[in-house]
């Protein structure tokens, strides 16, 4: 393939706001409703956009994909929306996260099964020390380790195993806010002050979010149609794994996904206590280079498609040499990703891609520009691309100029994420 310098009209930039993409409106309570509730995620989609994008783009009993689905908000909207969904994401909480959130459960297993947590934690003794594994003893004190370690030991009696991954879901959300995480960073920052003038009380923080997951689930079941119910396995078909390992075969409507941006979060390290406290339930745990746009992936030196992304790469070189193969090494995976997308969807099927444009030290990472260029000369072609507004309580908006990681805002004056684009293209 040749190289391709970007078709589109005029810098995506200038494009003029669609207000109704946008989405501001909206409270956090709103983009929480139903089982999007049941656990914390970066960089999460609004349900309501990828919502709207299914209604819009495909029909009932079409396949619709997310190859990056996180925690599911994709697939959740899809079986709502009586598609068939299909994803797959690296990150073994988002396999958990999604699995727990698209399984109706019988409300009075989960009530019968909370009242025989309660009374086993009860009468069984979290007084007796048990080592703290190194990646946990910075985040834990010994009793509130002691507290968690107990409670995990009577889920992990807990059967059938999508019950047991509904209470697992809600040990892993209370997680970050039990330790000394600090509650607004998405990097794994410590704050020692945390529990100075509070008392850490991880139980009733987790009988409290149990509670609410049994309500939403209720409303699960009253939401989605018998028919989805009956046959969850053939509609939600969710794995955990590359997206390379995506199966082609059953070819999708439309895919609808946010991938992930170079160097912003580490997923590895955002997910580090979920991960260390619950390795036993995974086969495997992912290492940071299987995380696209991780600093510690490195890919293949191929040809990459697009002009505009090998002269960004070359303009971080004079910075720093690691960086510009970093931001090299995402566009030829973010490639890589197009190719197999090309594959997953059907002749006419479309692709909704969520992303925006950064910066890293001084240099303008167009992702809009280098996926147009890829995007075309793999045989997609443009259908709209919608510029909205991102309301700055849903998203980080700041960059650590340094880093280049997203950071809270309160941090820097950094500023360079307040929009992003829906690229939709079509494959003919
Ligand atoms: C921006 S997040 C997606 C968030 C999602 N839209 C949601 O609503 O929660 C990007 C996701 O890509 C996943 N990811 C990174 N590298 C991957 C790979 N090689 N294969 C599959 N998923 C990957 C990460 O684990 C992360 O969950």
């Amino acid at each position: 393939m040749s190289i391709s310098r970007s078709r589109l009209s005029e810098p995506v930039t200038k494009f003029k706001v669609e207000n109704s993409w946008s989405f501001d409106n909206l409270t956090q309570k709103d983009t929480n409703y139903l089982t999007h509730c049941y656990h914390r995620y970066p960089a999460k989609f609004i349900p309501q956009l990828a919502r709207r994008l299914i209604i819009e783009n495909s029909l009932d009993g079409d396949i619709v994909c997310d190859p990056f689905y996180g925690s599911g908000s994709t697939i959740l909207e899809s079986i709502l929306q009586n598609r068939i969904a299909l994803g797959t994401d690296v990150n073994p909480i988002a396999h958990m996260i999604t699995m727990a959130k698209t399984t109706p459960l019988d409300p009075s297993k989960i009530s019968k099964t909370k009242l025989s947590l309660h009374h086993n934690i009860k009468n069984s003794s979290s007084e007796e020390n048990h080592d703290i594994p190194k990646e946990l003893s910075k985040w834990f004190d010994q009793e509130t380790y002691n507290i968690l370690n107990n409670l995990l030991s009577q889920i992990k009696l807990i059967k059938p195993r999508k019950l047991q991954i509904f209470f697992l879901c809600a040990f892993s959300h209370i997680l970050k806010t039990s330790s000394y995480w600090n509650n607004g960073s998405v990097k794994p920052h410590k704050d020692k002050t945390k529990f100075l003038n509070r008392v850490n009380d991880p139980l009733s923080r987790y009988f409290s979010q149990v509670n609410k997951m049994e309500i939403r689930n209720k409303q699960l079941i009253d939401t989605l149609s018998p028919k989805i119910i009956k046959n969850l396995d053939f509609y939600r078909r969710a794995f955990v794994g590359d997206l390379q390992n995506l199966p082609t075969i059953d070819k999708s409507s439309l895919i609808v996904t946010s991938p992930p941006y170079v160097i912003s979060y580490e997923y590895r390290d955002i997910h580090s206590l979920s991960l260390s406290f619950l390795e036993d339930f995974f086969k495997d745990i992912p290492s940071k280079k299987h995380f696209i746009g991780s600093s510690h992936r490195k890919s293949d030196d191929k040809n990459l498609y697009s002009h505009t992304g090998g002269l960004i790469a070359d303009s971080l070189l004079s910075s720093s040499k690691s960086l510009s193969k970093t931001v090299h090494s995402y566009f030829i995976d973010m490639q890589n990703f197009f190719h197999k997308s090309y594959d997953l969807l059907k002749t006419n099927g479309k692709m909704a891609v969520v992303i925006g444009n950064t910066a890293l030290r001084g240099v303008d990472i167009s992702n809009t520009q280098v996926f147009d260029e890829i995007l075309t000369t793999i045989g997609f072609t443009e259908d709209k691309i919608i510029k909205r507004k991102i309301p700055f309580k849903c998203l980080p908006t700041t960059r650590d100029p340094k880093t280049g990681r997203f950071v809270s805002s309160n941090t820097t004056h950094n500023k360079s994420y307040s929009h992003e684009y829906i690229m939709i293209y079509s494959k003919n």
